[in-house]
């Protein structure tokens, strides 16, 4: 069976969670693609902390180039994250040609022209469903699915560390200190939180969701943002006695004169709108097209599995691609056509 040889950079929460999936269901995701993934290297700056699961020692790294550079790596995992040295490394991979998934959105935000544009001139794709709502397929939908529309608005809860604590906050009566460490326990939080509860996190995805929508140049920093990080347990009270509930929302519209208004801030949701009941690490977004009218997914937009399954889609789509030739991100009912099993009823 073929093999499509991959190289991940960054062995932290998202990492581990890739090497988890790609280990507990290889068998059936060779099936689906009818080649083989194997992750060849791991390069990461801790190659000696045990993250509970197994790798052989021998793939293990500190030297991200010998991922880079390797001619027989097909597809390089960026799951560094933050501007620098994630850049770098990604238009090193690109210029080797290599297929690129990334789950970096900080990256893209500030520097999405310029990957982009030295991947099409080089011809290899740069896939980043991970980048924006953990495990909701919204950047696939957006590029594939719902591509047909115009679209009029973009609205979303797209922190999952934000709005774990806003929850708690809410329906628990916790102190924000509290729950942040909770969050940060269990692998929501950015390695600086601050980028999570300063709202600079969801800026970076609503860029990206405003560029895919709209079809402008994503410009971060023309997206007017505020964190949660001022917010008081008695706001949400207040808040929650006029009927409310407060979330951090990311909202990009445009406008009849061709104006995109972007920001991000604390917004109070009437408690009968479905967004006011997402709560934990859940994100939902809400497009309206033109033809399709609103379409809202709402899934777990932070932690290990559900980020690690958005990354391993993307994977899957590009091993599609180099095992059939550029084509379809999916084909058919998403199998392999021979290895289509009899139904048994
Ligand atoms: N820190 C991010 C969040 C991770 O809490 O949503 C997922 O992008």
């Amino acid at each position: 069976m073929k093999e499509i040889k991959v190289g991940l950079l960054g062995f932290g929460t998202i990492g581990t969670g890739v090497v988890k999936l790609l280990q507990n269901n290889g068998e059936l995701l060779a099936e689906r693609l009818g080649c083989r993934l194997r992750l060849v290297r791991i390069a990461d700056l801790d190659i000696s902390s045990d993250r509970g699961v197994r790798v052989d020692a021998g793939i293990l790294t500190s030297d991200a180039m010998s991922i880079l550079d390797d001619p027989e790596i097909d597809v390089v995992i960026e799951l560094i994250g933050g501007y620098e040295p994630a850049r770098t490394f990604v238009l090193r991979a690109i210029e080797n040609g290599k297929q690129v998934v990334t789950a970096n959105k900080a990256l893209l935000a500030l520097h999405g022209r310029e990957i982009f544009s030295a991947a099409a001139e080089k011809g290899v794709e740069v896939l980043f469903e991970a980048a924006v709502g953990g495990g909701i397929p919204i950047i696939t939908s957006l590029k594939e699915n719902l591509c047909g529309n115009r679209f009029r608005s973009v609205f979303g809860i797209l922190n999952g560390t934000c709005n774990y604590i806003l929850s708690r906050m809410t329906h628990e009566g916790e102190e924000f200190a509290t729950v942040l460490a909770e969050a940060q326990q269990a692998g929501y939080a950015e390695a600086d939180p601050t980028f999570d509860i300063e709202g600079v996190d969801t800026a970076h995805k609503l860029a990206l969701l405003v560029g895919l929508c709209f079809g402008t140049n994503i410009d971060f920093a023309a997206i007017h943002s505020e964190g949660i990080s001022s917010l008081t347990s008695q706001d949400i009270r207040f808040a929650d006695q006029f009927g409310y509930r407060i979330k951090l929302l990311a909202i990009g519209k445009r406008h009849d004169d061709g104006t995109i208004e972007a920001r991000v801030h604390p917004t109070m949701i009437p408690k009968h709108y479905p967004l006011a009941d997402v709560d934990g690490a859940y994100n939902a977004v809400r497009v309206v097209g033109d033809f399709v009218g609103p379409v809202m997914q709402y899934g777990l937009g932070a932690g290990m599995d559900a980020t690690a399954s958005a990354v391993v889609g993307d994977l899957m789509a590009l091993a599609r691609n180099l095992v059939r030739g550029q084509g379809a991100r999916t084909h058919g009912l998403g199998c392999h056509p021979g290895q289509l099993r009899e139904l048994q009823v």
